[in-house]
């Protein structure tokens, strides 16, 4: 039955198909059905003999009708390919024929004009017409352009109404998606909206601009020193021109809404050019290039919101291996919010190095695109921000998305209390479960109206407008977060703002408002800030970050005959934790060429191998080592004894649970692990068997895991590791580098 393709699994092929207009989309359309077996018969029609006789000929249809009615005489299903102006009509002619139980459909690229005609032809919107877009062509046309592949992996829109008959729709779903195509569903006057914006608009400005340039006198001259940018942007002025006639007169409305949106922006523009306004050219500029990025993504598939969380991204970490040479971890990811934050903030333009181009921090930036402010890069670690001072922020055109990163959540909500316009912080899967009453709380306390989801969720709704009063707030648990949100929360507030934590945690807001000129006062564990003064831009060299360094000091613990330097590290005393437990733990690691850069103390990592014992982690060391607890249960693993942690509840609310998380994947590799209510037991020294472990989205548990490989005796499959890009995207390159082996499962 098949003849070239495989029919869908489970479905019946379809006995008749009739294809009105053999052009490249009926001829595709046909051909791809016909190949794959899908179809008993494929029976064409179209009013040019010659497209009859060739698409029979090039085998797109089995055979020619020679008259619209023999065409859909006893057909299944009536696939309408005709130029989206002759569709009125075709449907005339159609109205007047009995077409029995027929199903019809159609190609048109502008649907609302297809529904009117219908309507208009017969009497009602037929129940079992199912309007349908495949959004796929080229410039070429004709059935001898005709691809039976033409749709596979493109998108075709179907817009049902309200009474199709939902037979009917699932039928041309079905053959939609027999061809390859990923089908959605849509409302009629939203498809023709986002086409006129996404297509319709951009033929128009090819076909403008090259006319425009082309009538100019001097055109000849022109056109030979056009570059690649005017052959890239006028590519599709090659369009069929009587079909994109067609479109422009069928989807007038929408065209006209979205031309007229652009044109105001086109004004804007001008304006701009007109009064040496380079701010403001910067800023456009800068946010379509971020904008284009992000689309390329989501067009090669690859968009960190969607793969993310659609995808299961596998690491296979075969066992064995030993660390060796030098290696610099991406920036520190702390410090790299907070260079966006305040530089937004600040008067005049802030220079970044070593900023951390991941997912979280990347998040940052766009919030602060979304809020005016004007940001290039980052480019190779490099950002400039230019300043708008404390209050300058805009009100964003919509929810400010932060994906997974609760630190952009959490500070973003300070200093957004006191802002003038209402703001909305949304956020991914995981990030949408994490407690943010935390801050809400306590910003109320000072005046601020904020909403949340149930249970102090997000999203949060900060409403604007309204005035600050200072406040002294002692912490309930020992948070960074909490404690930077409120201090940024204080520099708007009236009167002065002081936090107390029960326990250090890292004091990079506190440093860096400092390094801008905004008095910050220390005094043992209460830090205060008074209103009234102004950020000054400065020049920030952010430290590679001692959190993504913990992996490799873990791993070069563990594996026999390392010797591992890792450069440029940032060893604030509120930071190293994790140096102080591995210290404890027996492991050999050694600082060198300490420094201070940009008020942050940097130091190189020297670590070798060494026998490591099972410890009674400090209490107070918890806050000081807080994301780095996943990789150091993996050190727990192979130490000689048992390891305990206490008094870490915290890491239940990270980016997962991750003292239930990481005692699972434990277990599941043979360890002894035990969670408590807040922390662990781990009986280390027999060695970690191979298996399947699951990272729950969270970046640190992948990277943990990737380590335990190292003393692993077989290969461990690690699920859902896609987020490692929000701290850490080159760490599969750089662990390999350093000796790991450890890469993305081929699952092609
Ligand atoms: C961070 C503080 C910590 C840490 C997070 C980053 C910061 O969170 O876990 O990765 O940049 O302030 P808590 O303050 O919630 O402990």
């Amino acid at each position: 039955m098949s003849r070239n393709g495989e029919p869908l699994p489970g479905t019946k092929p379809l006995p008749h198909l009739a294809v009105v207009g053999l052009g490249l989309i009926g001829g595709s359309f046909a051909m791809g059905l016909r190949e794959g077996g899908h179809c008993g018969e494929v029976v064409g029609f179209d009013l040019d003999p010659r497209s009859r006789e060739l698409a029979v000929e090039l085998g797109v249809v089995d055979r020619c009708a020679s008259s619209l009615a023999e065409a859909c005489q006893g057909a299944d299903v009536i696939q309408l390919a005709v130029p989206i102006l002759a569709m009125e009509r075709l449907l005339t002619e159609l109205a007047r024929l009995d077409l029995g139980q027929s199903v019809l459909t159609d190609v048109g690229s502008a649907k609302g004009n297809v529904v009117r005609c219908a309507r208009e032809q017969f009497g009602r919107m037929p129940p079992r017409f199912v309007p349908g877009h495949p959004i796929a062509g080229s410039e070429q046309s004709g059935v001898t352009a005709a691809q039976s592949t033409l749709f596979r992996r493109h998108k075709v829109i179907l817009t049902p109404l309200e009474d199709t008959d939902p037979a009917a729709l699932a039928l041309v779903d079905g053959l939609w998606r027999a061809l390859g195509a990923d089908v959605e569903h849509m409302d009629v006057r939203h498809h023709d909206e986002v086409l006129a914006a996404t297509s319709h608009l951009p033929h128009l400005l090819a076909f403008g601009l090259v006319d425009s340039l082309a009538k100019r006198n001097e055109n000849l001259e022109i056109f030979r020193y056009a570059a690649g940018g005017f052959r890239d942007f006028t590519r599709i002025a090659g369009s069929d021109p009587v079909m994109w006639h067609d479109i422009f007169l069928a989807n007038r409305e929408a065209v006209l809404h979205t031309l007229d949106d652009f044109r105001a922006d086109l004004d804007a523009l001008r304006a701009a050019v007109d009064e040496g306004d380079g701010h403001t050219l910067l800023g456009v500029f800068t946010r379509a290039k971020a904008a284009r990025e992000h689309f390329s993504k989501i067009l090669a598939r690859r968009a960190y919101v969607d793969v993310m969380h659609s995808k299961d991204l596998i690491f296979l970490a075969n066992p064995g291996g030993s660390l060796s040479g030098q290696i610099r971890v991406p920036g520190d990811k702390s410090i790299s919010h907070r260079s966006i934050m305040l530089g937004s903030l600040a008067e005049g333009t802030t220079e970044v190095e070593g900023f951390l181009e991941g997912e979280d921090a990347l998040a940052t930036i766009q919030a602060f695109r979304d809020m005016g402010v004007v940001i290039e890069g980052p480019n190779e670690g490099r950002v400039t921000v230019h300043g708008v001072g404390l209050h300058g922020l805009k009100a964003p055109p919509g929810p400010i998305y932060l994906g997974n990163s609760g630190t952009s959540m959490r500070l973003l909500s300070g200093l957004l209390a006191a802002q003038p316009f209402d703001t909305t912080l949304t956020g991914d899967a995981s990030l949408s479960k994490r407690p943010m009453n935390r801050v809400a709380k306590p910003l109320r306390e000072m005046g601020a109206v904020i909403e949340t989801a149930p249970e102090g969720r997000p999203p949060m709704i900060i409403r604007g407008g309204q005035k600050l009063s200072g406040m002294h707030y002692d912490m309930p648990m020992a948070s960074a977060q909490v404690k930077s949100c409120l201090l940024l929360a204080g520099l708007y507030a009236a009167e002065k703002t002081s936090v107390t934590e029960p326990a250090p945690t890292r004091d990079h807001t506190e440093r860096m408002l400092q390094g801008f000129g905004y008095p910050v006062q220390v005094e043992g564990s209460t830090a205060t800030v008074e209103p009234g003064h102004t950020l000054r831009s400065a020049q920030i060299e952010v430290p590679a970050d001692i959190s993504s360094s913990a992996f490799f000091m873990v791993a070069a613990s563990i594996a026999p005959d390392s010797d591992i330097t890792l450069e440029h590290v940032g060893v604030n005393p509120t930071r190293t934790g994790v140096i102080d437990i591995l210290k404890l733990m027996g492991a050999n690691i050694e600082l060198i060429n300490q420094r201070e850069v940009g008020g942050e103390p940097v130091a190189d990592i020297r670590v070798r191998a060494a026998q490591l014992k099972g410890i009674d982690i400090p209490e107070e060391l918890v806050p000081l080592a807080i994301d780095e607890f996943p990789v150091l249960f993996v050190a727990a693993s192979c130490a000689e004894g048992r390891t305990t942690l206490r008094g870490a509840e915290e890491l239940r609310v990270k980016e997962s649970d991750r003292i239930q998380v990481m005692a699972d994947g434990l277990q599941a590799l043979g360890v002894n692990a035990t969670p408590t209510p807040d922390g662990i037991i781990i009986e280390g020294g027999s060695s970690l068997g191979g298996g399947e472990v699951w990272a729950h989205g969270d970046h640190r548990i992948a990277m943990s895991f990737s380590v335990a490989a190292l003393r692993a005796t077989a290969p461990i499959r690690i699920h859902d590791c896609a987020n490692v890009a929000t701290s850490f995207p080159n760490f599969l390159a750089l662990a390999e580098r350093a000796g790991m082996r450890v890469g993305v499962e081929d699952n092609s």
